[in-house]
């Protein structure tokens, strides 16, 4: 990162943002002018985001090439019915929507659609209304996420008896509950808000990582628009607790309905904070389309404007995030798991779950479960109490099934009975729990063509800092293709090397942490996959 253009966007900071004005004004000489940095460097910027970039200048409607929708075998269909209305190289692509329980998803003018025919793509291209995204939302048990949504009067009262009690009173029941980072890490969340509250700043920031770019995760979506009070509630707590201005919703463009329910939701309750007499406002910042931007440091040079690459650490956020300031990001899931504890205690919280991971988790279920959606269980749930109890089992053959997003592991059907959902089961068996979100792949649905898609994304969202990830996902990207196109085979020695390379040499979890599933393809498919490789 660039400390100094940390600096210089600081003295504009959140009111007027480098990072929104590069998204919005197409001047950009002028933008290096006003703030003060070089010409290259917002260069560097605007061409990271999809969404920003010149070659999509001309794109009017987006496919999505999520794992969800590839493995539902929809979008070459649908991309014929979309060239029926555009050219070419009118259409692009977004991974992922979000609709991964209908597929055949597609963005068109800011508004998203999915498991339409031919004759509702027509209309809804002529009425560009959107659509309404029904999906099955259910708890097995005790339910935290998924009640009927929160409303202002009960954000009001709960909020105002936190305040009566004070921060520590908030803090020790947030410690009580060990509630651990939904996004991924699983990082306990009273740590960071209590280091950043023992930092000494004139300025602090709380940030929601909204940012959800796992393809077939669509869990803090539903948050977002369904359960917007309880992911401000989160927030404003923790911003209380460490004493921040400001509370900062990083939320992808390609959730355009999660930004104008949540935009509502900060309306509604603006007199209430105004009422509290805080310093503190909320700020919706909407990303560009860059999947490392979920990764917390790139997050924060993103809002900073900065060319979102991944901080070293340290310094930790928590010391030197935003701005250089005192900053705790977490995840919408997090964040919005907050209410419970507040309102029932960090007991009853800690009572829900397993000795270490406590309380509930949302799991997002594809299409080709019979009943998909967005399902709250209590941590330690049987994966096939989840599959068989909320999913009522597969709609057709699946072999194996991608938990936790792209960087999490690929778990074949017969191993389903091992695991119980929980950051340790996952672990122990050599998998990954990450979002929870369950990608199912089909029995005919050839591993190779999935784990090149996997590579393929890696090297398209690598942000390029780290040479392990720069080019080692491209090279595997490279190897993976020629084996499906020329069959030419992989050493699986180099491969293996290239793997290994990966895990240990990477920066971050995102080289770091693609070589898992592969791994796991290479593992449990070996009969599958030998044609492929040699040695
Ligand atoms: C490549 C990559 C992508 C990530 N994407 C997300 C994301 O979309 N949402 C998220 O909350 N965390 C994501 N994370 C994790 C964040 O870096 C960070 O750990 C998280 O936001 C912290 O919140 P939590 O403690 O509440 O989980 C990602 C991490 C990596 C390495
Ligand atoms: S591992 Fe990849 S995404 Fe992470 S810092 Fe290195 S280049 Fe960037």
């Amino acid at each position: 990162m660039s400390k100094n253009i940390s600096e210089l966007s600081a003295r504009q900071g959140l009111e007027n943002n480098l990072f929104e004005n590069l998204a919005t004004n197409p001047d950009k000489e002028a933008i290096a002018k006003e703030f003060l940095i070089g010409k290259a460097s917002v260069t560097g910027t605007v061409s990271f985001y999809d969404f920003l970039k010149e070659d999509n200048r001309d794109k009017k409607v987006y496919v999505c090439n999520g794992s969800a929708c590839l493995c539902a075998g929809t979008q070459d269909k649908l991309l014929g019915l979309l060239k029926q209305h555009f050219t070419p190289s009118q259409i692009g692509h977004m991974t992922c929507l979000g609709h991964c329980h209908e597929n055949s998803a597609f963005h068109y003018q800011g508004k998203n659609y999915s498991g339409l025919n031919s004759e509702q793509i027509s209309a809804a291209l002529e009425s560009k209304e959107g659509i309404n995204d029904n999906y099955q939302v259910n708890s097995l048990g005790v339910s935290v996420l998924t009640n009927q949504a929160l409303d202002i009067q009960q954000f009001k009262s709960t909020f105002q008896e936190l305040v009566n009690q004070g921060q520590s009173k908030a803090l020790d029941e947030i410690k009580k509950s060990n509630l651990r980072g939904r996004g991924g890490a699983g990082f306990p969340i009273s740590f960071k808000l209590e280091s950043a509250m023992n930092e000494e700043s004139d300025q602090k920031y709380i940030i929601c990582n909204a940012d959800e770019g796992d393809p077939g995760a669509y869990s803090d979506r539903y948050l977002l628009e369904q359960q917007p009070l309880l992911v401000l509630f989160g927030m404003l707590t923790s911003a209380y607790i460490i004493g921040a201005d400001y509370g900062v919703l990083y939320i992808r463009a390609e959730y355009p309905e999660s930004i104008a329910v949540i935009k509502k939701s900060i309306q509604a309750l603006q007199p209430f904070i105004e009422s509290l007499g805080f310093d503190f406002k909320f700020k919706i910042i909407s990303a560009q389309g860059a999947y490392i931007c979920g990764e917390e440091t790139a997050l924060i040079n993103s809002i900073e404007g900065q060319r979102p690459e991944v901080r070293v650490r340290p310094p930790f956020p928590t010391q030197q995030g935003l701005f250089n300031k005192p900053t705790v990001v977490n995840n919408v899931e997090t964040l919005a798991s907050l209410y419970s504890i507040v309102s029932k205690g960090g007991g009853f919280y800690n009572a829900l779950g397993t000795s270490t991971s406590k309380g509930t988790k949302l799991v997002s279920l594809d299409s080709s479960f019979n009943n998909p959606g967005i399902y709250e269980v209590e941590m330690g749930t049987s994966l096939q109490d989840i599959f068989e109890q909320c999913g009522k089992g597969f709609s057709k053959a699946i072999k194996a099934v991608q938990i936790g997003g792209p960087l999490g592991g690929i778990i074949p059907i017969h191993k389903v009975n091992d695991l119980q959902l929980d950051f340790e089961s996952f672990s122990h068996h050599g998998f990954l729990l990450g979002h929870a979100s369950v990608v199912a792949i089909p029995t005919d649905f050839p591993m190779i063509k999935y784990l090149h898609h996997l590579m393929e994304f890696a090297a398209y969202e690598s942000c390029g800092k780290c040479f392990p990830c720069r080019l080692g996902t491209k090279r595997g990207k490279e190897l993976l293709l020629a084996a499906i196109r020329n069959k030419q085979q992989i050493d699986k020695e180099l491969f293996t090397d290239l793997l290994d390379t990966l895990e240990q040499g990477s920066l971050c979890a995102h080289g770091g942490g693609i070589p898992l599933p592969i791994k796991n393809a290479l593992a449990y498919f070996s009969d599958e996959l030998s044609d492929y490789f040699c040695n």
